[in-house]
């Protein structure tokens, strides 16, 4: 098993009862997930995709990364939002945040077109100078402005290096199966493409070639993810409450909810999470935050954020809950050096793994939370590896629907996300955003 959630910190703050009152609710919001009866019900493509995915496609994904990996030093990864979050965490979750500083037989991956910096796209660039470089350009809609913008400018870049034909040998494509303008652009240009199914929106696509195809890129296993995926799927099929973990993880966040608490933070004490936090975050944010509803997804990485937000978390407003997750084995091993002078004091610490220093931060961290008022759930999982990986996606997916669902949100759209857009294009003057155009001038000159 990799995820293992414990109720111990909980103690005092919400309690078994508590959890089995409201099972009945957290049963049914499951139930309306796995009958596909609930709002956006169309979008639940995830749910058997650990099992039912494209296996021809899969296959084409491994011989595309093959290809990328022998052809370039650099793979841009151009995207936004769930087009980019989850392959990001992957890589940086199973390699390292450091994934490109290290000696590797896998290119550089760099992920580009979620900002309209030119500082970070100009950084980009010059990374790629005198290197070799494919891309691969993520979105759904296809018409997504930041990377649809960064797209342009790569585009341009292979195609005075490598000439028309050179070019589209590097070009990789995942969108839309047969709508979109970015589908026309490549069936018109030759681009290998890969799909972004219908059924799947973009904050739960990283299993889909979307993630798939970076991450194998980067020499991850997406074998062993997607059975890490496969299993959790298999384990969380059981529907009662008292035993399904993610069915309860939901009802536990649901009652802190309604006891008023207005944040959840995640919180690991491995620095490479924190692109996993940065998935979580959207999938949650997106998922619940609508109708004036829903937990505000915040996330911290411990112990380095004891020393900036750990205060707050110790003594300041008491509106959030944390949901902690334990790493029970570490990817690397560092022991402690003795010091016979013992200057510095620590031999209390001589021949201990740092791991379980780590560990032991988290344990007193938890009880003196909980000391001061903040409750605490704890995911165990097993390891930072590709079945972990799939497996604690697959939970904190399915977890999110049933939270959705309990909260009575349509847990699969994001309508909030269009009105920046619609500001945006209206002040850069696109057509058909003339009135809005005026409305806001007016509301700049005031
Ligand atoms: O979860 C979502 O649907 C969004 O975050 C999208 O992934 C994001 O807006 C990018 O959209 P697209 O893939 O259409 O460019």
């Amino acid at each position: 098993m990799s995820v293992k959630l414990s109720e111990k910190y909980l103690k005092g703050f919400v309690s078994p009862t508590e959890v089995d009152k409201i099972s009945h609710i957290a049963e049914a919001a499951y139930s309306v997930v796995k009958n596909r009866s609930g709002a956006g019900s169309d979008f639940l493509g995830w749910v058997d995709l650990p099992v039912n995915y494209d296996k021809e496609e899969f296959a084409r994904i491994k011989v595309a990364a093959e290809k990328i990996k022998k052809m370039c030093d650099v793979f841009v990864v151009i995207g936004i939002g769930g087009s980019y979050l989850g392959a990001r965490a992957a890589i940086e979750f199973v390699k390292s945040p450091l994934y490109n500083n290290l000696k590797k037989d896998t290119p550089d991956v760099y992920f580009a077109g979620n900002s309209i910096s030119s500082s970070a796209l100009s950084d980009i660039l010059k990374l790629c100078e005198g290197k070799d470089v494919c891309i691969n350009v993520i979105s759904k809609s296809g018409t997504t402005t930041e990377p649809a913008v960064t797209f342009r400018i790569f585009r341009e870049l292979l195609e005075k290096k490598y000439g028309e034909d050179g070019a589209r040998e590097r070009i990789f494509v995942t969108t839309d199966r047969a709508r979109g303008k970015l589908k026309e652009f490549s069936t018109d240009k030759g681009y290998e493409t890969f799909v972004v199914p219908d059924d799947i929106g973009g904050r739960y696509s990283v299993l889909t070639a979307v993630g798939l195809l970076p991450i194998a890129v980067s020499g991850c296993d997406i074998d062993a993810m997607m059975k890490g995926a496969a299993d959790a799927r298999e384990k969380y099929s059981d529907p009662s409450a008292k035993t399904n973990e993610c069915i309860r993880y939901a009802a536990i966040r649901n009652i802190m909810y309604n006891k008023g608490k207005s944040i959840e933070i995640l919180v690991a004490y491995e620095p490479a999470a924190q692109m996993l936090c940065e998935w979580w975050k959207q999938l949650y944010g997106e998922s619940e935050g609508k109708d004036n509803k829903g937990l505000y997804p915040s996330s911290v990485i411990f112990s380095t954020d004891l020393h900036s937000l750990g205060q707050y978390v110790q003594e300041g407003l008491r509106t959030m809950f944390e949901t902690v997750i334990d790493f029970k084995k570490s990817s690397d091993t560092v022991v402690i050096p003795d010091d016979p002078n013992n200057i510095d004091g620590l031999n209390f610490l001589s021949g201990k793994e740092l791991h379980d220093v780590n560990r032991m931060a988290m344990t007193g961290t938890l009880f003196a939370h909980n000391d001061g008022g903040v409750a605490n759930v704890v995911l165990e999982v097993e390891d930072r590896s590709e079945y972990s990986f799939g497996y604690l996606v697959y939970f904190f997916e399915l977890a999110c629907a049933v939270s959705g669902y309990m909260l009575g949100v349509n847990p699969f759209d994001q309508p909030g996300v269009e009105a920046y857009k619609k500001n945006m294009y209206a002040l850069l003057g696109k057509p058909g955003y003339e009135d809005q155009k005026k409305a806001l001038e007016a509301r700049i000159n005031k």
